[in-house]
């Protein structure tokens, strides 16, 4: 594993704040800098979802069983610093993902409209062709909806929908997000074992 891979990770206030966690969990597995956003939303929902409290951040990945490798470094940042490392095209990284990813952030992101670090951060991403992987969430889809997923993706994002597979068969909600995760860490080429590859002895 490279050492000095650096990954974006950013948490926006849709639905599903536990997919920006799990992918939390596996990315400090390794020996790598991870720049982490939470939205303003993003706290709400997190708060909401899974009993978060604002109050310290790495208590409750504490609390969630998250553990770091030695050489892993998390750093955060506010929506509004837009002095923080991902807000320049300067900062060269490995990749960024949005997850999950609010319609919202996903309609700024496709207008080109850089209104906050995780919108100025994707839009960087975009520009440097550095990598930048969307899990927008919300169902049903409407054309607006469609219209940015399909802009985003010519702009060069990489759209995920966080849709689980259940061909390997899942026993827990765990199970299922990190059919998820397992695909975002393949995008970044991070390895993991978080689920069997296909063909490999799944019955
Ligand atoms: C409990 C809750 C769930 C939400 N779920 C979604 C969702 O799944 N998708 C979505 O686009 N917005 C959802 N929203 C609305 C967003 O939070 C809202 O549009 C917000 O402005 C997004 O801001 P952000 O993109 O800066 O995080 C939800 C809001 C709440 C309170």
């Amino acid at each position: 594993m490279d050492v000095n891979k650096k990954i974006v990770v950013a948490i926006c206030g849709a639905s599903g704040s536990i997919y920006g966690i799990r992918l939390l969990k596996a990315l400090l597995k390794n020996p790598i800098n991870i720049y982490l956003i939470i939205s303003s939303a993003g706290h709400k929902v997190l708060e909401h979802e899974t009993g978060y409290s604002n109050e310290s951040f790495f208590s409750f990945l504490k609390d969630k069983g998250i553990t770091f490798n030695k050489k892993a470094q998390l750093h955060t940042y506010n929506q509004d610093d837009f002095f923080a490392p991902p807000a320049s095209g300067s900062f060269r990284n490995d990749g960024m993902v949005i997850a999950p990813c609010s319609m919202k952030t996903l309609g700024a992101i496709a207008a080109g409209i850089a209104d906050n670090l995780i919108h100025r951060a994707a839009d960087v991403n975009l520009k440097e062709k550095r990598p930048l992987i969307l899990l927008p969430r919300e169902t049903p889809l409407n054309i607006i909806h469609l219209k940015n997923m399909y802009v985003a993706a010519k702009a060069g994002a990489t759209i995920m929908p966080p849709s689980p597979s259940f061909y390997s068969n899942p026993e827990s909600i765990s199970d299922l997000v990190d059919s998820v995760i397992a695909r975002v860490l393949d995008q970044l080429q991070i390895e993991h074992n978080l689920v069997k590859e296909w063909g490999d002895s799944i019955v």
